[in-house]
């Protein structure tokens, strides 16, 4: 970076750190307005209410989270359905603008410089879309030649890389529509490290696979951290993946984060059940009152 490009940003970031953070988060909110559905029977005026004047009811999606992520480190957000990560994610990824706070990648704003930001970052989520009736070896292709990648090593790399997440590689050829949502899953991961992203957003990748697809795309995920000097997050609602992968966990509940720490740090927090020493699924339990699959 250039001594002048130094000091610009110096200037655009909100706070010196901002810039030595992989990602920096201050304060983002992120508010949705949806039209409240009317009671099973209205009555005539509140019909008319409801087509002239409708309801509208706020949906804090993502309500002032501010966190911090280093390099080399894996950020976990865990939550139950409808807490709030994938609006998170999308924020983190330019898809959606928030109402209110800073989001900085590298020092960059995800607002003001998204195309930057765009270029540093990947991201994972089970509505990944692909090309159904062509295989995942075309789509991997097709990928690689909007990141300007060279066909043959597009092929090398994505087979590389289906390989090491235990995907069969007599079916690169199959159409994309016949593989199971465990080895489309391995394909959207391949196609994100297709590049190398400094940025990695990883929401709920193993949501819904098979438990062997599981274990395959975690030892995957523990291998890029191992390997590359990159920034994931990673969203879940499997208490024993947050364990497993994450250096440090936030926990969120209706947009909020509840507790931030990690896994030693959240345990000691949670009162120990009957000498027993708590579990992280004691310490959402004791912070939400419920258990996280109540919600699914
Ligand atoms: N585009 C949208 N319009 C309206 N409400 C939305 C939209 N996206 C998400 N929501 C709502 O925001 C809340 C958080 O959703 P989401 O971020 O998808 O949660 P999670 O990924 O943790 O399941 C939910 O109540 C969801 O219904
Ligand atoms: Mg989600």
């Amino acid at each position: 970076m250039s001594r002048d490009l130094e000091v610009f940003n110096l200037v655009k970031a909100e706070k010196v750190e901002d810039l030595i953070y992989g990602l920096a988060i201050r304060g983002v909110t992120k508010h949705f307005h949806r039209t409240k559905r009317a009671n099973s029977k209205p009555r005539l005026h509140q019909k008319f209410r409801q087509i002239f004047k409708p309801e509208k009811e706020v949906i804090r999606a993502v309500d002032d989270i501010s966190l911090e992520v280093n390099i080399g480190e894996i950020y976990g957000i865990l939550g139950a359905n409808g807490s709030g990560k994938s609006t998170l994610i999308r924020l983190i990824s330019t898809l959606l603008i928030p109402d209110a706070g800073s989001i900085h990648v590298f020092g960059d704003d995800v607002v003001t410089d998204s195309l930057k930001v765009r270029q540093v970052m990947n991201r994972v989520s089970v509505e990944a879309s692909f090309f159904k009736r062509l295989s995942s070896a075309e789509n991997l292709i097709y990928a690689a030649r909007l990141y300007g990648i060279p066909a043959p090593e597009a092929e090398r790399k994505s087979k590389q890389i289906l390989e090491r997440l235990g995907f069969d590689a007599d079916r690169m050829n199959e159409e994309m529509e016949h593989l199971s949502r465990g080895m489309q899953q391995k394909v959207a991961i391949a196609r994100a490290l297709l590049t190398t992203p400094m940025l990695l957003l990883l929401d709920e990748p193993t949501t819904g696979l098979d438990p062997k697809s599981k274990r395959d795309v975690q030892a995957f995920i523990e291998e890029i951290r191992r390997e590359r000097n990159a920034v994931i997050v990673l969203t879940t609602h499997d208490m024993a993946e947050a364990e497993r992968l994450c250096d440090k966990i936030a926990i969120i509940d209706r947009g909020r984060f509840i507790a931030e720490g990690t896994v030693e740090e959240l345990i000691a927090s949670a009162p120990s059940q009957n000498g027993a020493p708590a579990t992280l699924e004691d310490v959402f339990i004791a912070l939400t009152g419920k258990s996280i699959e109540e919600e699914e």
